[in-house]
Order: C-alpha cells, then sequence, then structure tokens
C-alpha cells in the first residue's frame, strides 16, 4: 500500500512536469534543448523510444495564420491513419500517439517546434510540412538530429536533398510545372501565357521556374514575369503590367491565400484571362476569397475527390463521416504520409532513426489514396498529377495526367 501511494505520487508530480512543460509550448518559449536531452547526431531516441510503452510520432504544421487549411486538412489526414492503426491493434503491439505543434506558418517556428519534438518529446519520426521552405527549415533540424520526416506534400526538390533522412510521399515541381505546361499548350492550346509568383516562397519561385523551362520548350512565350511577397495586398502594379503583354493566361504558382486576392484584383483590372496555378491553390478558402473571380482557372493537383479508384472513394467516405466536409489533397496526403510511415516503422528492425529510415527507403507499390507509392533513390515518390477547374467555387477533375 505504502509502495501504490508513493507511484502515485510520482506518476503526478511527471503529469505536473508535463502540465508544465505544456504551458511553455503554449507560450512559444524555451528553445533551448533541456538537459540530459539528445545531442544531434546522436540516434538516443530509438532506445529511449524503446523503453516507451506507445511510438510516438511528431508532426508540424500551420495550423494558423494564411495557409492555416494546409494543417488543418493535413493535421485531419493524419489523425484518420492514426486511429486506423490503433483499431487494427498499433504496431508490433504498441499504440501510436502523436505529437503535433503549430508553426504558424512561419520559417523559424517550424525549426523550433521540430528541435522540441526531437529534443523534448523524443519523437521516433516526424510528418511534416506542406509548405516547403517549412519542410526545408524543420527538414534540417531533423536531418541533424538523425531523426526520419516524411513530408506529405511539399514539391520542392530542395527538400528531399537536405538528406537521407528526409523524405515525401508526393511528385516534384519539374514535373508539376511540365504537368500545367503541357496542359495549357495541349488542352487549352495557349502560346502566350503570363506569370506571377510569389518571390518569398521556395515553392513558388521553383514552379515558376519548372513552368517557364516546360512551357518554352513546347514552343509558348512568356510575355511578362512578375513577383509579389507572400501576404501583399495590392498586386496592381504587377497586373496592369501583365495586362499590357496581353497573355492567354496568367500562371500564379501561390498560396490560396494571395491567390484569392490577385483573382479578385485581376478581374477588377479587367483581366478576364484564366489562372492557371498549381496545388499551392488547394482549399476551400479560395472560392471564398475570389467568389466567382476564380470559376474557369484551373490547377495542377495530387488527388481529386471524384477519381473512381477504391482507395479514393474509401477514404473519402471514412473522412466525410468523421469530419463532415469533402477531404482536399492535403487531408488525401496527411493520410498517405501517415500509412506509409507506419508501414515502415512496422517493418523496421528497430525504433532507432536509421532503422525507420532504411525502412521508409524500402517502400515499394504503396497503394495509396494519391497513387501508388514507390520511394524512389532520391527519397521521392513518381505519381501521376490531376488537372482540376474551378467550376461553381468548387474544383472540378479535368485530367489525370501520368509521369513519363
Ligand atoms: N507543394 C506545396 C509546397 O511545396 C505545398 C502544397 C501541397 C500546398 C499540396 C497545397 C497542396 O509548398
Amino acid at each position: 500500500m505504502h509502495r501504490k501511494s508513493r507511484k502515485r505520487f510520482a506518476f503526478s508530480a511527471l503529469t505536473l512536469l508535463f502540465a508544465l512543460v505544456g504551458c511553455d509550448k503554449m507560450r512559444g518559449g524555451g528553445e533551448g534543448a533541456a538537459p540530459g536531452s539528445q545531442a544531434p547526431g546522436s540516434g538516443a531516441a530509438g532506445s529511449a523510444a524503446a523503453e516507451r510503452d506507445t511510438i510516438l510520432i511528431g508532426e508540424f504544421g500551420s495550423l494558423t495564420g494564411s495557409e492555416a487549411t494546409f494543417g488543418q486538412s493535413t493535421h485531419n489526414g493524419i489523425v484518420l491513419a492514426l486511429e486506423e492503426v490503433n483499431a487494427a491493434g498499433g504496431i508490433k503491439g504498441k499504440k501510436v500517439e502523436l505529437k503535433t505543434y503549430d508553426d504558424q506558418g512561419k520559417t523559424q517556428e517550424a525549426g523550433t517546434v521540430v528541435t522540441r519534438l526531437i529534443t523534448e518529446d523524443q519523437v521516433v519520426a516526424i510528418i511534416g510540412e506542406v509548405a516547403s521552405s517549412l519542410s526545408l527549415a524543420g527538414g534540417r533540424v531533423a536531418q541533424q538530429y538523425g531523426v526520419p520526416m516524411v513530408s506529405p506534400s511539399s514539391t520542392n526538390p530542395q527538400v528531399t536533398q537536405i538528406g537521407d533522412m528526409i523524405f515525401r510521399v508526393c511528385f516534384i515541381d519539374p514535373y508539376q510545372g511540365f504537368v500545367v505546361a503541357k496542359f495549357a499548350r495541349e488542352n487549352l492550346k495557349l502560346e502566350n501565357v503570363a506569370v506571377l509568383y510569389d518571390q518569398a516562397q521556395a515553392y513558388s519561385k521553383g514552379l515558376k521556374d519548372d513552368f517557364v523551362k516546360s512551357f518554352t520548350e513546347m514552343g509558348g512565350k512568356i510575355t511578362s514575369e512578375q513577383a509579389y511577397t507572400g501576404g501583399d495586398q495590392d498586386f496592381s502594379a504587377q497586373l496592369t503590367t501583365i495586362r499590357g503583354t496581353n497573355p492567354q493566361a496568367i500562371f500564379v504558382p501561390g498560396y490560396y491565400t494571395d491567390v484569392g486576392n490577385i483573382a479578385l484584383q485581376s478581374r477588377k483590372l479587367g483581366l478576364t484571362v484564366p489562372l492557371l496555378g498549381g496545388d499551392g491553390w488547394d482549399s476551400s478558402k479560395l472560392p471564398e476569397i475570389a467568389g466567382d473571380a476564380i470559376n474557369g482557372s484551373y490547377y495542377s493537383n495530387h488527388y481529386s475527390d471524384e477519381e473512381q479508384r477504391p482507395e479514393v472513394q474509401a477514404f473519402v467516405q471514412k473522412y466525410k463521416a468523421k469530419f463532415g466536409g469533402t477531404p482536399d489533397g492535403l487531408a488525401a496526403l496527411g493520410y498517405d504520409a501517415a500509412k506509409i510511415l507506419f508501414d515502415a516503422i512496422g517493418r523496421a528492425p528497430s525504433l532507432g532513426g536509421k532503422d525507420i529510415a532504411a525502412a521508409l527507403a524500402g517502400t515499394k507499390d504503396f497503394r495509396g489514396v494519391t497513387g501508388v507509392i514507390t520511394i524512389d533513390e532520391n527519397r521521392n515518390a513518381k505519381k501521376p498529377a490531376v488537372m482540376l477547374e474551378m467550376k461553381g467555387g468548387k474544383p472540378a477533375y479535368v485530367a489525370t495526367v501520368e509521369p513519363k
């Protein structure tokens, strides 16, 4: 009896400690590593993790800020996968647990919360981010500590070039740029296209270059290249210049909040040509912001909820039952990323970073919602892309483009 009460005291002291740590996190303070925590590259997480009775996975994402739906949708997808794996008994007899931090869409915060996931929470692996610039910031930390990270949806090539701990389950932007260029040339028969991109985002800059390269190689002409900085409110100078070059469409490889504002302002300036874009448009907020101004525009994405593949339809049904809305591409990719990570952990001989990374690298022909996923030698996935048209405020499926 005496022992039992001591144990209970120890337990509540621990609970209190966690509560305090939790408060600290809420304030966003306490950047330094806790004493006795893991040093970069020490691989200590494996042994610490082996002693836990659950498997702890970390997640970092933009749950607030101008890209908030990216983080929220991704989180929903991960939670769905988590519930499924635990309902099926967990992995190797252990339940899987998730620790999630909001990076607010900020680069510095991404680095801070990934450090915290590794040094304080001692996660065995990390899922995140969506925006490539944030995956680059968090990925450098994960690589340094030897903790595997799976980005569901960052498409900039540099993300997985960070090192052997960094993986993704989506296609990359040289392919996405090719898809949009091919669609513009062959389906829409366009010759003259202007470009307006976000110079502050690795994703937007890279995808702009990739599109321009493919489109000009296919015989198209870029009439004007203009830049903005995410969060800008006034795009009239760039749009007026673009209007003067008489393009048949404007390629806007940005994130949805800016794209919505650009759509509104371009229509106000009398620019009625379609806008073209990439996966960064993927948010229910886009038509909310832009209203009718976005209808008739096209973007590439990782999946469409209208696809008839059984993996897609089963996922859409489960998602609707749990969350009520139609899942976007982020939710599908979050789900796939989590499933692939759980599958890899199940095959890994231990919970050490090296073993999980090796198992991730061995992912082959995994039937995901967003396509069949094989991790290649550069830790990327080669998958088809879909083209969608905004119609009546909703993305409608137009075509699937298979990789060469
Ligand atoms: N691919 C984008 C990036 O790398 C992120 C994104 C993916 C946004 C899918 C929406 C949908 O920044």
